[in-house]
């Protein structure tokens, strides 16, 4: 069983004992599946206000769901479409503060308000993207983004 109690009030110190948990759960385990479910459910677990968590990945050039935690969502997207696509595209992480306000954005859950998309690099190419969805407007600030970023660099080596 793992039980990780993470709580912290300032986002910087979360973001440490989430990536230091992260680094636990996943060294030494090669199954990529395996290392994004249990990413998944940390980060749900985690991270407050959230409504999906989760991963597509880089299949052929497109993006498939992969492992997550939250409501059914799209299965495919392909590079250029939606926020996923346009943060597998660009190859930057697309912070959204409204939804709405973005083209293309695919709504795989109406009560979805603004979402961070961080894309996996390995070697150069893109492994994955992590999805991250709020149901409150602007929930994913600068801290968010670098927390996120340094959640992408352990996956990156585990992926
Ligand atoms: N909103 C995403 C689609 C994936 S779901 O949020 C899980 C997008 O626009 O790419």
């Amino acid at each position: 069983m793992y039980d990780f109690k993470i709580a912290s009030a300032d986002k910087p110190t979360l973001y440490r004992d989430l990536v230091s948990a992260l680094e636990g759960l996943t060294t030494g385990e090669p199954d990529p599946i395996a290392n994004m479910a249990n990413a998944a459910a940390l980060i749900w677990e985690t991270l407050p206000d959230l409504n999906w968590a989760g991963f597509y990945r880089n299949v052929d050039g497109e993006l498939v769901l992969g492992p997550f935690q939250g409501r059914p969502a799209c299965i495919r997207i392909p590079f250029g479409k939606g926020v996923c696509g346009a943060a597998a595209e660009t190859l930057q992480v697309q912070r959204v503060e409204d939804v709405h306000a973005f083209p293309g954005h695919i709504a795989c859950d109406a009560a979805s308000a603004s979402e961070i998309v961080i894309p996996i690099v390995k070697d150069g190419k893109l492994v994955a993207v992590l999805d991250l969805d709020s149901p409150t407007p602007a929930r994913f600030t600068e801290e968010d983004e670098a927390g996120c970023i340094a959640v992408c660099d352990v996956l990156a080596r585990v992926l």
